[in-house]
């Protein structure tokens, strides 16, 4: 077999969980699991951008974009469930994918998640910023100098996040469920509120004409087509595509399953669960949106409160700015840890430095790897114009699904007695639609997401070969699983 395409097997990937390389400690309960999945979820997608696309590209079919993109991603969460149910190691879909098609691709769907996690956590803290200071001038307060205050935030919130997870785990996961809980309540409100203020007439038919841009063709789909659209049936697809962001991080709970009690059965329900909720919310929140108020009088700037003030509740502003302070600090929290997981996965197997799969054994956490990539966040969100770049997250996010459906179908011909403590229902049927759905939204994204996507992945297959490689683990003669027991705690 040719090195790059080498393999981990199952036995060495779950091997991670009988002791060999086995070194986080376990302590997720299943309900953790659940705030762990809306903690990470439920943030700026909802908060900013379903309203940003219902004004600019759908219309009131946003609620069919949330559904759409609902149903790929549900989808999806059945073909991780059942893979982190067979592995459950903090690797998630790179790890699947080490074992059921070669080190290379691995490289690449890791690379892949490095796009989602690492550019989210620094796309949801700008956001966050923004957020923060506009909820600062609400309260009344005088900001002489927003960009600054916001670059001081965003400065300050990852470092106390980034600390937080570096420092103890149980202290992050105690904040989040206070977090969540306040979240959940802001949001609640939002939805109670804002249903008795919905005026049919505001939904018209969900369907709004198709508006032909000036502009050349924006999305893969339309350049096919030859012409680019706003709303109509493009625009709802669009749409559905760039919501695939509100719903990034029921894939995130795989990279817990290696520190949650009872993980082949417990993963996959929350992750399941979580999504399923989220899903319910989201589509929840949009009806009411585009039911307050008509979607020309949506802002773009602070959709959800532009909708309440339009329809005589401008007090609500304020719960919506508790709500997503708090909603978007645990999405940040959560990103930065599943980060840390999936990069300490790739430095277990030598595929980026070693040093970096070191278990502090004072707070017993990746604490190295945490620490760079805080730091990695903060010169993102700083000094780069991150919230143009919430596609190019989505698209990597997308990639990885893409990887995990078909690697249901091959792992089931390939080792179909493999235990799996969840089975997709009716496979390959299902898989294969996941792999359909998440082609269609992909194509739905911009021409110009794919092509800074391609030098991505290229940047990082060159990194690959000159390093990963020839420093990888199955690159040695035998690969020394017996030597890493202690290697990672020092
Ligand atoms: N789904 C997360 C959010 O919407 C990333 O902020």
């Amino acid at each position: 077999m040719s090195t790059i395409l080498r393999r981990l097997s199952p036995s060495e990937a779950t091997g991670l969980r009988t002791g060999a390389r086995h070194s986080l400690a376990e302590h997720y309960r299943p309900a953790d699991l659940i705030v762990l999945g809306l903690g990470v979820t439920i943030g700026a997608g909802i908060f900013s951008i379903a309203g940003r696309q219902a004004a600019t590209t759908a219309g009131p079919g946003v609620i069919l974009s949330f559904m759409i993109a609902g149903i790929a991603c549900l989808l999806a969460c059945l073909c991780y469930a059942e893979l982190s149910s067979t592995m459950p190691t903090s690797g998630s879909a790179y790890t699947f994918t080490y074992v059921i098609f070669g080190e290379v691709w691995a490289w690449i769907i890791g690379w892949a998640l490095i796009l989602e996690l690492q550019f989210a956590a620094a796309v949801v803290a700008r956001a966050w910023g923004e957020i923060a200071v506009g909820a600062l001038v609400n309260a009344g307060v005088r900001v002489p100098n927003p960009e600054l205050v916001a670059d001081v935030l965003v400065f300050v919130i990852l470092v106390l996040l980034t600390g937080i997870v570096a420092l103890n785990a149980r202290v992050g996961l105690r904040a989040l469920w206070v977090m969540v809980a306040a979240k959940l309540l802001a949001i609640g409100a939002v939805i109670v509120v804002g249903m008795s203020h919905i005026r049919v007439a505001n939904f018209g038919d969900f369907y709004v004409p198709p508006k032909t841009l000036p502009t050349a063709p924006v999305t893969v789909l339309e350049m096919f087509f030859g012409e680019g659209q706003a709303f109509g049936w493009f625009g709802i697809f669009a749409a559905a595509s760039a919501i695939a962001f509100a719903y990034i991080g029921f894939d995130v709970v795989a990279t817990a399953a290696e520190e949650t009690v009872n993980a082949p059965q417990a993963v996959p329900r929350g992750m399941i669960r979580s999504l399923v909720i989220a899903t319910i919310i989201y589509i929840a929140v949009a009806l009411v949106m585009v039911g307050m108020v008509s979607y020309t009088k949506i802002s773009v700037e602070a959709p959800l409160a532009s909708a309440f003030r339009a329809a005589g509740v401008g007090w609500m502003a304020h719960v919506i700015d508790a709500g997503a302070v708090l909603g978007l600090t645990t999405v940040i929290l959560v990103l930065i840890v599943g980060q840390t997981r999936v990069l300490f996965s790739m430095a277990r197997d030598g595929l980026i430095p070693r040093a970096l799969a070191v278990v502090s054994r004072r707070y017993h956490t990746p604490s190295r790897v945490t620490l760079v990539i805080g730091a990695i966040a903060i010169v993102l969100a700083e000094f780069v114009p991150v919230l143009t770049l919430q596609e190019l997250v989505v698209i990597g996010t997308l990639f990885a699904f893409g990887f995990v459906a078909a690697g249901v179908i091959v792992m089931r011909r390939r080792m179909p007695d493999l235990e799996r403590g969840f089975r997709v229902p009716l496979s390959p049927l299902l898989p294969a639609l996941s792999l359909l759905a998440t082609l269609w939204l992909m194509v739905n994204l911009r021409v110009l997401t794919w092509a800074y996507f391609v030098l991505w992945m290229a940047f990082g297959l060159l990194v690959y070969l000159v390093y990963g490689r020839r420093h990888s683990l199955l690159a040695r003669p035998r690969f020394p699983v017996e030597h890493m027991r202690g290697r990672h705690r020092r």
